[in-house]
Formats: C-alpha cells, sequence, structure tokens
C-alpha cells in the first residue's frame, strides 16, 4: 500500500541522510514497484497537470501527469531529480549546451516506463515526450526548490536559451489538457 504521508516523510528522511539522489532514488523505486498501489494512493490521473506533493528548500516533490503525446522543451533543473514513473510512458531527451551556451545539442535519451526510477543529475538539460494515447504519471522529486528562479529553457525549434517561466509551463499544460479533450 501506498501512503502519500509516509512516502514524503521517507524521502525527507533520505534527502537528510544523504544530501545526492542515491537513497531517495531507493525510496522511489520501492514506491514506484508496486505501480497499482501508487495509482490507489495518488489517485488515477484524470488530467494533465503538475501537483505539489512537498515543497521545502532541500526538497520538492511533484506528481506530474503528462497528456498523450504532449512534450515539455529542453530545461533544466540546476537540482539533481528522480523521476519514477507509476503509469504509462516517459521518453526523455538529454542535451548539451554548445556554441559556449547559446544553443544545445542532443546528447543522449532514455526511455522511462513503469516501475523505473530513474536520477538525474544536477546539470541535465532535458526534455520531454509522453510517447502514447493515453496519461502518463509520474513523481518527480528534487534536492532542492524546483520553484526558485534562475533556472532556464530553450525554444524546441531555434534551442536558444532564454529564462525559465513556470506560467507559460502552466499554460503549456492546460494547452495540452484541451487538445486531450477535442481529440477524445
Ligand atoms: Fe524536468
Amino acid at each position: 500500500m501506498f501512503d502519500l504521508d509516509r512516502f514524503i516523510e521517507d524521502c525527507r528522511s533520505a534527502r537528510a541522510a544523504d544530501a545526492s539522489h542515491k537513497a531517495v532514488r531507493e525510496v522511489v523505486a520501492r514506491a514506484v514497484a508496486e505501480p497499482s498501489a501508487v495509482l490507489a494512493g495518488l489517485g488515477e490521473p484524470s488530467k494533465a497537470g503538475i501537483a505539489t506533493l512537498h515543497h521545502a528548500p532541500e526538497l520538492t516533490i511533484l506528481n506530474v501527469v503528462w497528456a498523450p503525446y504532449m512534450t515539455v522543451p529542453p530545461h533544466d533543473h540546476l537540482m539533481w531529480a528522480v523521476i519514477g514513473v507509476y503509469t504509462g510512458r516517459e521518453d526523455n531527451i538529454f542535451w548539451r549546451r554548445c556554441d559556449d551556451g547559446a544553443a544545445l545539442e542532443a546528447a543522449g535519451a532514455k526511455a522511462l516506463g513503469v516501475r523505473d526510477a530513474a536520477p538525474l543529475g544536477s546539470d541535465i538539460v532535458h526534455s520531454v515526450t509522453n510517447p502514447i494515447p493515453r496519461l502518463t504519471g509520474a513523481i518527480h522529486v528534487y534536492g532542492g526548490d524546483f520553484f526558485r528562479s534562475g533556472r532556464s529553457q530553450w525554444d524546441p525549434e531555434t534551442l536558444r536559451p532564454h529564462e525559465y517561466d513556470a506560467a507559460w509551463t502552466m499554460r503549456h499544460f492546460a494547452e495540452a489538457n484541451t487538445r486531450w479533450e477535442a481529440a477524445r
């Protein structure tokens, strides 16, 4: 059984015991090893969005639900992250900075499915796509304050950087929901 309060407490203890992602990754891996329990605990996803489950200076926990075929453009976090998928699939492209930071080039990829708990280093730039025709749900844990300013995102066409825009991201999720509902 997945108990959200217990999960948050376990992540907080893991973060306090180990400043790296390692102990938190184990907590997330244990949780998503029983995806049906996570679904029961968090509720079956009904629309795309980002729900904040815990927010503190040293730890942020989000429940991220991706709309079908939705993509978010490249962005950084400036802190380590652990992504644990409990339903659906997340395709990650990893990027590296080039042109003295003025642009990006693709550097790798990782397809994450149910029960995967993947760590991302603090210098990672990634974009994410839900490649399937239904909602994907994942627990995202960050080793810091995910909502602090100073992060970057990159234009998906030109791959030029600009300041991360949280309001844009929220609109992006809302538009993805609108498109999905229109297609149903
Ligand atoms: Fe991200």
